[in-house]
């Protein structure tokens, strides 16, 4: 049965082992890192709330405890700030616990993202959700999902976020097969292949952290074997998705995204994430542009 309900849930796997940020997430969550002072994760959630989804679980496991710790109130430390007069502070302090309603199932061992989100599925039922992945951060300015949410309300099935790379690339993602399809930023996705080598490419469309999934996909993912690394792949759900029927809840479209997307998970391009961002607050920009400037033309 094809399912057109209003999407209202979105899941966060962040249950990850982030080992490419050893040794700082040997006991901190890789989310909990902070993009300037706020922690990656928030910057998810709030843009999942941004789209209009107000139902968010969180995918957690051993170790996380600090991110619910975030997303709770935390009356010792507001009552600090309130007795100092601080009232900016208690607002930055609540403004998390406030966000949304925050729900939390925990995946025992890390099987793969495509096993995170099988975990989503007592939670979601049967309804069209989103999944965001912490580690691709698409900046506030760039609204992607409330695009996405559009294309599933209007075409049904499923919808992945995709972006153009070069060639050299590809093999470090999900590469989409695609053919045109009513507007100019949509296409319709044939195939998906993980991780391709440049030759075995479908093109230099790759799937990037962001996807609205119909429910089919709990279906689909219980029947995945294990794929590359071991791990049960979200992109072969996708695949099987991708060639199934529309009456089955198959199809997948995926809306090209040409803005701003940094891959938190990559320590370089975590550094560029925290640099631009700071170079864009309007509170600490002309400190921190000024020293940058001279911190550059120092280093030659
Ligand atoms: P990554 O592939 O970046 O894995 O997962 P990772 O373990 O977090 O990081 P590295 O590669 O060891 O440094 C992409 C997203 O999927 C979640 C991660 O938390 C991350 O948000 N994930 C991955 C899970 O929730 N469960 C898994 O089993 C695997």
């Amino acid at each position: 049965m094809p399912t057109s309900a209003v999407v209202r849930k979105a899941v966060v796997p962040a249950a990850g082992l982030g080992t490419r940020f050893l040794p700082a997430t040997k006991a901190i969550p890789k989310e909990m890192l902070p993009v300037v002072d706020k922690p990656a994760i928030q910057y998810v959630v709030e843009e999942a709330v941004a789209a209009g989804l107000d139902d968010i679980l969180l995918v957690t496991g051993r170790g996380k405890r600090a991110i619910e710790d975030h997303f709770d109130r935390a009356r010792e430390l507001e009552e600090v700030l309130a007795a100092k007069g601080d009232t900016a502070g208690v607002d930055l302090v609540r403004r998390s616990a406030e966000l949304a309603a925050v729900h939390y199932t925990r995946q025992g061992i890390p099987k793969g993202l495509g096993h995170a989100v099988l975990c989503a599925a007592r939670h979601v039922g049967n309804e069209p959700f989103a999944v965001l992945l912490g580690d691709d951060f698409i900046h506030p300015g760039d609204p992607l999902l409330r695009r996405m949410l559009d294309v599933r309300a209007q075409l049904g099935g499923s919808v992945v976020a995709l972006m153009e790379v070069g060639i050299d690339q590809v093999s470090l993602y999900g590469c989409a097969a695609i053919e045109p399809a009513d507007a100019d930023d949509v296409v319709t996705v044939t195939d998906l292949v993980e991780k391709p080598a440049p030759r075995d490419a479908p093109s230099n469309q790759v799937v990037i952290g962001r996807y609205v999934c119909d429910p089919a996909v709990f279906g689909v993912l219980r029947r995945t074997p294990p794929g590359r690394g071991g791990e049960i792949q979200l992109t072969d759900a996708l695949k099987t998705l991708a060639g199934m029927d529309p009456a089955e809840g198959g199809g997948v479209h995926g809306v090209l995204f040409r803005g701003r997307r940094f891959d938190t998970g990559n320590r370089v391009d975590y550094l560029r994430t925290i640099v631009q961002f700071a170079c864009e607050r309007p509170d600490m920009a002309e400190e921190f542009v000024s020293w940058l400037r001279k911190y550059l033309d120092d280093l030659g």
